[in-house]
């Protein structure tokens, strides 16, 4: 690990701490915020050193003077987590952003029959394609600590790291921005099986838990200037979607990708586009934000980025709900043994 800041450098710079920085929507956000103010000091949080490693060597040859350090950080793993936690206080005199991007979808594939059932059905066809909803089939496991894999990585590792970080972050304010989709649907999420253990939707279970849990957050802590959002980068070509189809028939699609925007303007198709609502969120002030809303990246037809936001479905009690839950769920665990 890297990354010790003078003090003189952090008063300079803001502090942005991405998870699952190494590609993707993750990897563009570190770009597009280093060439609007290189004074930033970017934090990749990720499991894979080694490809954090090639991603810092990438940005700092890109954007010269560029300030990037590297936390190894799995989200899946408690123990990594707390470790985390713990090193980015050591590390930094506070954090400015902390953006919550890491995400899984494994094992996926396309269901075939449900495409082919779209075809003929065309009205269900945009809503597949541009939230995937019945078009990729999932496969989910089991973490070491015995969490479901997708919950865990996606929404309680996130979590916890919040919750580990929360006095550090109310000393000096914090924006967190979490990375929802617009595949987080309530009707996949249920109370009383919050990692989805029965369901067959663990991914959009997590996404819509995420909507929830950043309002509890945003509620608790907006008085300490703590604020916290939920966004969707649209849909683009990353390591996330490479596995469905194979990088070459991903190619041969990407001009079919940039034509659907006439109909589905969320089609953002590359990283950089997708990153667009989270650089608007970086230059916007977070108290004039709205919580309750699912910001979304979009792509006009002849290239222009845009921001629209829509409202999230929710009781609201369900924020407050799920914090309790996923507290008690931190509290038995943290029971069981040394996990850090
Ligand atoms: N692409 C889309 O169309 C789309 C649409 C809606 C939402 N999203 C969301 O956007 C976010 C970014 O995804 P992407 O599309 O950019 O996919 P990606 O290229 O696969 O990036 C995902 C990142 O998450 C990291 N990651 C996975 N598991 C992790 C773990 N346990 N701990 C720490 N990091 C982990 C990956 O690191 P490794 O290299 O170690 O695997 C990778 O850096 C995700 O939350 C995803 O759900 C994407």
């Amino acid at each position: 690990m890297n990354g010790d800041c003078s003090q003189e450098d952090e008063e300079i710079s803001k502090v942005v701490v991405i998870t699952g920085a190494n590609s993707g929507v993750g990897f563009a956000l570190a770009q597009r915020l280093l060439a609007l103010e290189i004074t930033v000091t970017i934090c990749l949080a990720c499991r894979n050193v080694a490809k954090a490693e090639k991603a810092k060597t990438e940005l700092e040859e890109e954007y010269k003077g560029a300030k990037v350090d590297i936390l190894q950080l799995d989200t899946s793993s408690i123990a990594s987590v707390t470790a985390a936690a713990k090193e980015l206080q050591r590390r930094y005199r506070q954090i400015d952003y902390l953006y919550l991007n890491a995400g899984i979808m494994p094992d996926t594939g396309i269901n075939w029959d449900y495409l082919l059932w779209c075809l003929i059905h065309p009205s269900y066809l945009v809503d597949a394609l541009s939230t995937g909803e019945g078009l990729l089939k999932m496969q989910d496991s089991d973490t070491k600590d015995g969490l479901k894999l997708i919950f865990a990585t996606n929404l309680f590792g996130h979590f916890l790291l919040v919750r580990k970080l929360e006095d550090f972050l109310c000393e000096k304010g914090c924006h967190i921005i979490w990375t929802s989709s617009s595949n987080a649907r309530k009707k996949n999420f249920s109370m009383d099986d919050i990692q989805d253990k029965k369901g067959r939707q663990p991914y959009s279970s997590s996404k819509h838990g995420i909507n929830l849990i950043s309002n509890a957050i945003n509620d608790r802590l907006k008085e300490k200037n703590v604020f916290s959002h939920v966004i969707c980068p649209g849909f683009s070509i990353t390591g996330m979607t490479s596995p469905m189809l194979g990088s070459l028939l991903w190619s041969l699609l990407y001009p079919l990708f940039v034509l659907l925007r006439l109909f589905i303007p969320i089609m953002c198709v590359t990283p950089w586009n997708s990153a667009e609502v989270l650089v608007w969120l970086f230059q916007s002030d977070a108290s004039e934000v709205n919580p309750a809303l699912l910001h979304t990246s979009h792509k006009s037809f002849l290239g222009k980025g845009y921001v629209k936001s829509k409202k999230i479905e929710f009781y609201s009690h369900e924020p407050r709900l799920l914090y309790k839950r996923l507290v008690a769920l931190q509290t038995t665990l943290e029971g069981m043994g040394p996990i850090g």
